[in-house]
């Protein structure tokens, strides 16, 4: 009775919903299974999606809806909402915004790609409203994209939950941060809401849960999500998962070139003064241009403490490193054992060597003033701690990459556990993820395989979502943990616990994080309950952190 029915307004489709509710309990999208094309079809406020049946499991798709649009009279600025008269073919994911590809280096992308794809079980029915899984995707806010072949979702939407992937701005386009009102800052975050805005609309007529989302990502992604759980107001989300990206990571918030556009202006042959002028010339360029102009100037753009202007909606408008209250949700949080592993064992052997990282990671994270003195006793401390009397050398990599991945990583997202505690946050669960095999991203870039180590950067990714170009499972080894990371992750999206109940996959129960206790899950072929990670290395960094804190640069830092 549905069929061809278009549904503009909420009234008529209420009435829709009522009307299935007393005839049956058939899945949405097989409910509105389009008569001529026999796809799957659904009808919102915001428009009709028809989209495709999966190949590869129960599920139907609904790829590149678009939530939101580039405003073409200021591309730099914030997106402006969209909705659709008619029906969207929603068949496409492969768009994403204007960037640099993280692997082949190739400039790619266009400015019509503010989407999202929804992936919907079968067994989604207007009496079966199913918990909806968001993803922010990572990449620096430079670079990154949601489509399929990255975030195939046929691992987690077979346990029953919806998979929702995001575009959003990145590089200049989603991060130019500049003293005027019609470019704020952010335009890429602000994207993130409005999507989260599209989704906690209309999810419900693709059957989802709209109180039961969660909200994830990964490293930039997680940063993203970290960001939203200190400044957005509205409640778009009910609980969190952040993997490997906090803010209390130096460097995350940038300290905006406010001339940015009058260089990349000039570097494409428009000498100008003019902001203004710079920006609406910039704004004409062919966007591929642009990110080439950005890659070849070395620039960096990133989110930013933003001016605030009267009737312009500002993010982010404090320095959050120092705001401790954040929002009280279900969270699971967490990195992987060796995150930087992949980074330090690719180096070549001179340059390897040639790095001083007990000096780099200092001075990132501390300003020691005119305090030379001071720099040089704590460094010597510093060294001492993780090379003993043992200079830095190639052929024994471990303290480096110690080194690095604890400033970069470990203590800021413990401390952000923390922090998150001290905010009120009761119902907080910590991973470590350890396992390293076929599907992991770090041996398909670096062929290291041969060279022993732990699960570095984004390695977790492989098993909770089907990479198109890691192998197929080759072994029950890498299948066992996939099916572990999915039941962990879905469980947490449909009850705020990842193992409400032992089963034979998982014949545990993780314990939630408490003020005095920090029990973790280590995620391996042997489940493992630890208690407090690193915890030898992290009181050294809690203790240099409360000796010289004072010099952090979190707390010296001077913007708007
Ligand atoms: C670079 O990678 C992207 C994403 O996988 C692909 O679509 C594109 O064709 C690649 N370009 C080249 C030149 O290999
Ligand atoms: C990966 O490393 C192995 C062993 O060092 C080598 O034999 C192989 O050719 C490498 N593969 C690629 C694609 O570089
Ligand atoms: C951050 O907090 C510290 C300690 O409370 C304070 O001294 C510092 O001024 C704060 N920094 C900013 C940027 O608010």
């Amino acid at each position: 009775m549905f069929y061809g029915v278009q549904a503009t307004n909420q009234v008529v489709f209420y009435l829709l919903i009522i009307s299935v509710q007393q005839s049956s309990q058939s899945s949405i999208t097989e409910t509105l299974l389009d008569s001529e094309s026999a796809r799957p079809i659904v009808h919102t406020p915001s428009g009709s999606f028809r989209g495709l049946e999966a190949q590869d499991g129960d599920y139907s798709m609904f790829l590149g809806i678009p939530y939101a649009r580039v405003d073409p009279d200021n591309v730099f600025g914030p997106s402006i909402p969209i909705g659709f008269e008619g029906t969207f073919e929603a068949v496409e994911d492969t768009v994403r915004c204007p960037q640099v590809e993280e692997y082949n280096n190739t400039i790619m992308g266009k400015l019509d790609c503010l989407h999202i794809n929804i992936f919907v079980p079968n067994s989604a029915s207007i009496d079966n409203y199913l918990p909806v899984m968001i993803h922010i995707h990572g990449g620096r806010f430079q670079f990154g994209c949601a489509a399929r072949d990255v975030h195939g979702p046929r691992f987690i939407v077979r346990h029953d939950v919806i998979l929702i992937t995001v575009n959003y701005r990145v590089g200049p386009y989603g991060f130019f941060c500049l003293n005027t009102p019609k470019v704020p800052g952010n335009q890429g975050l602000k994207d993130q809401v409005q999507a989260l805005r599209w989704i906690k609309e209309n999810i419900r007529y693709f059957g989802g849960d709209d109180s039961k989302i969660t909200l994830g990502g990964n490293s930039a992604g997680s940063m993203s999500v970290d960001l939203l759980q200190h400044f957005l107001q509205e409640p778009l989300y009910n609980r969190v998962i952040l993997q490997s990206g906090v803010l209390l990571t130096n460097g995350v918030i940038q300290h905006p070139d406010p001339d940015a556009p009058l260089k990349l202006s000039k570097q494409l042959n428009h000498i100008t003064n003019d902001i203004n002028d710079a920006l609406s010339f910039l704004s004409r360029v062919d966007p591929h241009e642009l990110i080439a102009a950005t890659r070849d100037s070395g620039m960096i753009v990133g989110p930013c403490v933003e001016n605030q202007f009267e009737n312009v909606d500002n993010y982010i408008t404090k320095y959050p490193t120092n705001m401790s209250s954040v929002r009280n949700v279900d969270v699971l949080i967490g990195f992987n054992n060796d995150e930087f592993f992949d980074k330090t064992i690719t180096m070549q052997k001179e340059d390897f060597e040639s790095r001083d990282f007990v000096s780099e990671n200092l001075e990132d994270n501390y300003d020691f003033k005119n305090e030379s003195h001071l720099s040089d006793e704590i460094k010597d401390i510093v060294r001492k701690f993780y090379y003993g009397d043992n200079p830095n050398s190639a052929d024994n990599r471990r303290p480096g990459m110690n080194i690095i991945a604890d400033f970069f990583m470990y203590n800021p997202v413990l401390r952000t556990v923390k922090k998150y505690l001290d905010s009120g946050v009761e119902n907080m669960y910590f991973y470590m993820f350890s396992y390293l095999g076929d599907r992991s991203f770090s041996k398909y870039k670096c062929n290291t395989s041969h060279i022993k180590g732990g699960a570095a950067h984004g390695d977790e990714l492989g098993y909770l979502f089907d990479v198109s170009y890691l192998k197929e499972l080759l072994h029950d080894e890498d299948m066992l943990i996939v099916d572990r990371m999915t039941e962990f992750w879905t469980n947490f999206a449909k009850y705020g616990n990842p193992t409400p109940k032992p089963s034979k996959l998982i014949p545990l129960q993780w314990p939630r994080v408490s003020q005095d206790k920090l029990p973790y899950l280590e995620i391996n072929t042997e489940l493992r309950l630890g208690s407090r990670p690193m915890h030898e290395r992290m009181s050294f960094l809690d203790l240099l952190y409360k000796h010289i804190g004072r010099y952090h640069k979190e707390h010296l830092w001077t913007g708007q």
